[in-house]
């Protein structure tokens, strides 16, 4: 029988310190989190510096935890994967600087990882049988993308959005009905209380591609309303407004995602990101891939918001494959999907 292969991944990209150790590939040894969304929350969203102080602190203490918890050292590491982009630079830089230091005192391989490859690999973690190619809409609070995985290491965009990304549009919308930072859980939850057909809001087409999304209008439409609530002193039904708006994202998402799949002749649709984790999405993806015979495929809330788990899903497929990344690694805030540095 082969070795088992067991992997270190290290994500610090945005605001979670995240370690996980990984078990040929899809088995979760462990998997900590540190958020630091209470601390972000003073101030209505990440600030950046907050973040990689943060970071700093506490990495250390998670990789420790991640390595007691599966009952490993070091030492039974097969390589140290690490998110080196996309994110916030002096975020990611804090999980490359402290996977390098590791790399080179444990003299293990470095694999660096690209955050959304992460995401779109959260789904191998529970569906042991989903294998490439599939079709993958990726909603996240910096992303909106729908992107075919060809195989483990290959990515073609098939569409994506022109200015805000789903996430993002949830938290503004959001903090513009006062309900604070991050605003997606918050709408998911507020919305169950509303009608989504109590407002209309508009459903975006974009010009050139119809695989492309545009959540800029919506979001100006949700505030125009508030607005003239205001301007007539008409009380706000916020969970109407936040059921609108949320039917509005997930009814393009949903409908681009299976038209692409079909356009593709793709049989299999996977989900991923943050808003993956949305309760309503999940079950409009579900009925519509229900309805046109299409495998749907989604992970856990846990996997679905930044995790290490998942970088380490990516980073085992990426070392069997061979890539392997120098000590002179750096952060990539502007990382490309399927792009190696
Ligand atoms: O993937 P993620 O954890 O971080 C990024 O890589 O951006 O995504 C965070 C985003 C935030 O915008 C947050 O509001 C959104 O995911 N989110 C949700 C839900 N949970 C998190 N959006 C809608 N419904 C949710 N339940
Ligand atoms: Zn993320």
């Amino acid at each position: 029988m082969d070795k088992d292969t067991y992997i270190l991944a290290i994500e610090s990209s945005c605001d979670e310190t995240a370690a996980a150790v990984m078990k040929n590939g899809r088995q979760v040894c462990s998997n900590v989190i540190y958020s630091q969304i209470e601390l972000h929350k003073l101030y209505g969203g990440v600030v950046p510096e907050i973040a990689s102080r943060k970071h700093i602190e506490k990495i250390n203490q998670v990789i420790e935890q991640a390595l007691v918890e599966a009952g490993v050292t070091l030492k039974d590491m097969d390589a140290i994967a690490v998110t080196y982009g996309p994110g916030l630079v002096g975020a990611l830089l804090v999980g490359v600087a402290e996977a390098k230091a590791i790399a080179y005192a444990a003299k293990k391989p470095l694999v660096g990882v690209h955050h959304i490859e992460g995401h779109i690999a959260a789904n191998y973690i529970e569906h042991l049988d989903l294998e490439p190619p599939f079709l993958c809409l990726v909603v996240s609070g910096g992303h909106t993308q729908l992107v075919k995985v060809e195989d483990y290491d290959s990515f073609e965009i098939i569409g994506k959005t022109r200015d805000d990304a789903a996430g993002e549009a949830f938290d503004k919308v959001a903090r513009a009905i006062g309900l604070g930072y991050p605003g997606g859980p918050k709408i998911d939850k507020l919305a169950k209380e509303g009608n989504p057909e109590a407002i209309t809001f508009p459903r975006a087409k974009v010009e050139g591609n119809p695989f492309d999304f545009s959540f800029s209008g919506l979001k100006s439409a949700v505030l125009n309303y508030l607005n003239q609530c205001e301007m007539k002193q008409i009380e706000v039904n916020r969970a109407d407004v936040a059921a609108s708006f949320q039917c509005a994202v997930i009814d393009v998402l949903t409908n681009h995602a299976i038209s692409a799949a079909k356009e593709l002749n793709i049989d299999k649709l996977a989900v991923a990101g943050g808003v993956a984790s949305n309760t309503s999405l999940r079950e409009s993806l579900q009925s519509a891939c229900k309805k046109e015979g299409l495998q749907f495929y989604y992970p856990s809330p846990i996997y679905c918001t930044d995790n290490a788990a998942m970088i380490g899903v990516a980073g085992y497929y990426a070392y069997k494959s061979g890539v392997r990344h120098g000590l002179d690694l750096n952060a990539v805030p502007n990382l490309k999907i399927g792009q190696r540095m």
